[in-house]
C-alpha cells in the first residue's frame, strides 16, 4: 500500500486536556477517508495538526514520506477546507482566489476561472463574497481547496450549509476527484456521506482513533 498521509503516535494536549490520544493510522493514496465522530472529539484538531496549523504534544505525521515539521513546515501538496472557509468580504471571487494563488504565483488566471466554474460559481461574477450565502461560500471553499490541483484534500464538514442540491454537486466534484486518483480526508456527521464517499472510516472519541471500516474486508 502506498501511503499518503501517516500519522504516529500523535498526542495533543491543551493543559491538562488530552485532545488526541496516541492517534496511530496511515491513509492509503487515492482513497477518500472517512473521519466521523461525536462534537469535540477531536476530528478538527487531527485534521489541523495534519495541514502543519497547531504543534503537536507529541508523535509524528509524515506526508508523502515527509515529516512534518522536519523536513518542511507545511505540506505543499494539501488543499484545505476546515470550517466555515474565510474570505475577503470586500472582494468578489476570482480576487479572493488570485490573492491567495499569489502567495504560491504557480497557477494562471483560466485556472482559478476553472477552479470558480468547477464547483458551480461564476468566476465573472462581480459579487462580493460578503454578500456570499453559507453555501457559496462552501463551494469557493473547495474552489480554493483544488486551485493549485493537489494530490492530497483534507475536508472538514465541506457539505455544511449546502441545500439538497448543493449536497449532491459537492458529492459528485468529491466522487470525480477521487476517480482523479485524489487523496482525500473527509470529517462528516453525515452517514450518507460517509457512506457514498468514503473507502475507510475511523471514528474519533474523545481523541482515539478507532478503525470502523479498513477498506480491505
Ligand atoms: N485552542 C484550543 N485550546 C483548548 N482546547 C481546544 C482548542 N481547540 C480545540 N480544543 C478542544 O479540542 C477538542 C476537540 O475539538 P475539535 O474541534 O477537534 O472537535 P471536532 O471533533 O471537530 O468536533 P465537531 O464535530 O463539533 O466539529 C474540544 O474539546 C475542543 O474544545
Ligand atoms: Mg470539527
Amino acid at each position: 500500500m502506498c501511503v499518503a498521509i501517516k500519522i504516529e503516535n500523535v498526542n495533543k494536549s491543551f493543559g491538562e486536556t488530552v485532545v488526541l490520544s496516541n492517534v496511530n493510522i496511515e491513509f492509503e493514496k487515492g482513497k477518500v477517508h472517512g473521519l466521523i465522530g461525536r462534537n469535540g472529539s477531536g476530528k478538527t484538531m487531527l485534521m489541523k495538526c495534519i495541514c502543519g496549523f497547531v504543534p503537536l504534544s507529541s508523535g509524528q505525521i509524515m506526508i508523502n514520506g515527509k515529516t512534518l515539521k522536519k523536513d518542511f513546515d507545511m505540506p505543499k501538496d494539501i488543499g484545505v477546507i476546515i470550517e466555515t472557509p474565510g474570505f475577503l468580504p470586500s472582494y468578489n471571487a476570482y480576487k479572493n482566489l488570485k490573492f491567495l494563488a499569489d502567495i504560491q504565483s504557480k497557477i494562471s488566471k483560466q485556472e482559478i476561472y476553472d477552479s470558480i466554474s468547477r464547483v458551480g460559481l461564476d468566476p465573472k461574477s462581480k459579487k462580493h463574497v460578503g454578500k456570499y450565502s453559507l453555501g457559496m461560500r462552501q463551494r469557493l471553499g473547495l474552489a480554493q481547496a483544488i486551485m493549485e490541483d493537489p494530490d492530497i484534500l483534507i475536508l472538514d464538514e465541506p457539505m455544511n450549509g449546502l441545500d439538497k442540491d448543493g449536497v449532491a454537486d459537492m458529492r459528485n466534484y468529491l466522487l470525480d476527484l477521487k476517480a482523479s486518483g485524489k487523496t482525500i480526508l473527509i470529517a462528516s456527521h453525515s452517514a450518507e456521506d460517509i457512506d457514498v464517499l468514503c473507502d475507510t472510516v475511523h471514528e474519533m472519541d474523545k481523541g482515539v482513533l478507532t478503525t470502523i471500516r479498513s477498506g480491505k474486508e
